[in-house]
C-alpha cells in the first residue's frame, strides 16, 4: 500500500508549541523535513497573527525555504485576505478549514459554519483560478471540546458543501484525539455513503490525546484510505480547542508503516534529524 504523508509539524505543530521559533528556525526545520522526502509539507498559515501569533511571518518562511521537487508545500488560508498573501508567497496548495461543530467554528474562526462556508467559497474559486488544488479540513469530526460527540451526519453536511464548492480533497480532523478506530470506520462509511467521495480524496488528520491515533490510522488504511497527516516529533494542537495535543507523530506512522509494508517514501532517520533541530 502506498501512502501519501503530509507533514503538518511546521503548521499544526508549531502553531501551538509553547516555545517560540524564529523564521530562520522554521525554515531550517522545513528544509530538513524536505530532505526526508515528504509528498506534502504544510509549511505555514496565512491567518490573523493576532489569532495565531506563532504563524506570523509565514510569507517569509515560504520565500526562504528550499523547495524539493516532488514535495507540495501547502498553507492554511482562512479568507481572501489570507489567500492574497498565500498567492504572493507562491504556495503550491491551499488548505481551507471548517468545523463540524458550531462552537468550535465560532471560537476558531469567529464565524458560524454557514458564514465560514460563504467566506471559503471565493477562496476555493480563486485558488483554482490560480491553478492550485484545495484541501478542505473539517475539525471535530468525532468530538468537540465544547459540544461533545459530533454526529457523523454533521461532518457529511460540511463535506458535501466543501465538495460542491470544488474542494479537491477532504481532510477529516479528529482535533482533540477522541476517536477510536470504530469511530473512524463509522465516520468514513457515513461520509463516503452520503457524499459519494472516493477514498483517494479523503485524508485522516489524527491528534493523539487518547493514544489511539496510530490505531485509527491503521483502521483507515484497512478501509482503503491512503492519505494521512502527521507531525514530526508529535508536535501540535489547535490553540482554540482545549485538549488538542500533538498530532499523530510522523515517526510512529513511518515505523508502523515499515512493519506493515506501507510505502511512505519518507526517510525516518531524516525526520528524527529535523526534530533534533528544534531541540537547540
Ligand atoms: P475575524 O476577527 O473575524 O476577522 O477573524 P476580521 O476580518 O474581522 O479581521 C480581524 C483582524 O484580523 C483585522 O485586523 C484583519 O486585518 C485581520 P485589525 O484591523 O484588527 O488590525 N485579518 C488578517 N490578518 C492576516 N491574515 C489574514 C487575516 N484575516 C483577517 N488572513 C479569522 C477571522 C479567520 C481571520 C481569524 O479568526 C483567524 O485568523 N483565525 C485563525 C484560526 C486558526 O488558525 N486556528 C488554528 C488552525 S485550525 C486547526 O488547527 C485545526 C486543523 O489542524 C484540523 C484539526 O486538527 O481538526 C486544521
Ligand atoms: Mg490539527
Amino acid at each position: 500500500m502506498r501512502l501519501r504523508v503530509t507533514e503538518v509539524g511546521p503548521r499544526d505543530g508549531l502553531q501551538n508549541d509553547p516555545r517560540t521559533f524564529t523564521v530562520e528556525q522554521r525554515v531550517q526545520f522545513i528544509d530538513a523535513l524536505s530532505e526526508a522526502g515528504f509528498a506534502e509539507i504544510e509549511a505555514g498559515s496565512f491567518v490573523s497573527p493576532k489569532a495565531v501569533p506563532k504563524m506570523a511571518g509565514s510569507g517569509e518562511v515560504f520565500s526562504r525555504i528550499r523547495r524539493r521537487a516532488g514535495t507540495v508545500y501547502s498553507a492554511l488560508v482562512p479568507n481572501e485576505r489570507g489567500l492574497d498573501d498565500a498567492l504572493a508567497a507562491k504556495v503550491d496548495k491551499v488548505s481551507v478549514f471548517l468545523a463540524a461543530s458550531e462552537t468550535l467554528s465560532q471560537r476558531n474562526g469567529g464565524a458560524s459554519i454557514a458564514q465560514t462556508l460563504a467566506r471559503t467559497a471565493p477562496v476555493v474559486v480563486r485558488s483554482h483560478a490560480a491553478g492550485l488544488p484545495v484541501r478542505g479540513y473539517i475539525s471535530c469530526v468525532v468530538q468537540c471540546p465544547y459540544e461533545g460527540v459530533i454526529d457523523p451526519a454533521a461532518v457529511s453536511a460540511v463535506a458535501e458543501s466543501l465538495l460542491e464548492m470544488g474542494a479537491d480533497e477532504i481532510d477529516l480532523g479528529d482535533t482533540i484525539g477522541a476517536a477510536h478506530p470504530d469511530h473512524i470506520e463509522r465516520l468514513v462509511g457515513e461520509v463516503v455513503a452520503s457524499t459519494g467521495i472516493s477514498l483517494d480524496r479523503l485524508t485522516l488528520h489524527l491528534h493523539d490525546t487518547g493514544g489511539r491515533a496510530l490505531a485509527c490510522a491503521e483502521r483507515g488504511v484497512r478501509l482503503g484510505i491512503c492519505s494521512f497527516d502527521s507531525s514530526a516529533g508529535g508536535l501540535g494542537g489547535c490553540p482554540y480547542a482545549p485538549g488538542a495535543p500533538g498530532n499523530l507523530a510522523t515517526e510512529r506512522l513511518l515505523a508502523r508503516g515499515e512493519e506493515l509494508g506501507w510505502e511512505c517514501g519518507v526517510d525516518l532517520a531524516k525526520v528524527r534529524k529535523a526534530v533534533e533541530l528544534l531541540q537547540h
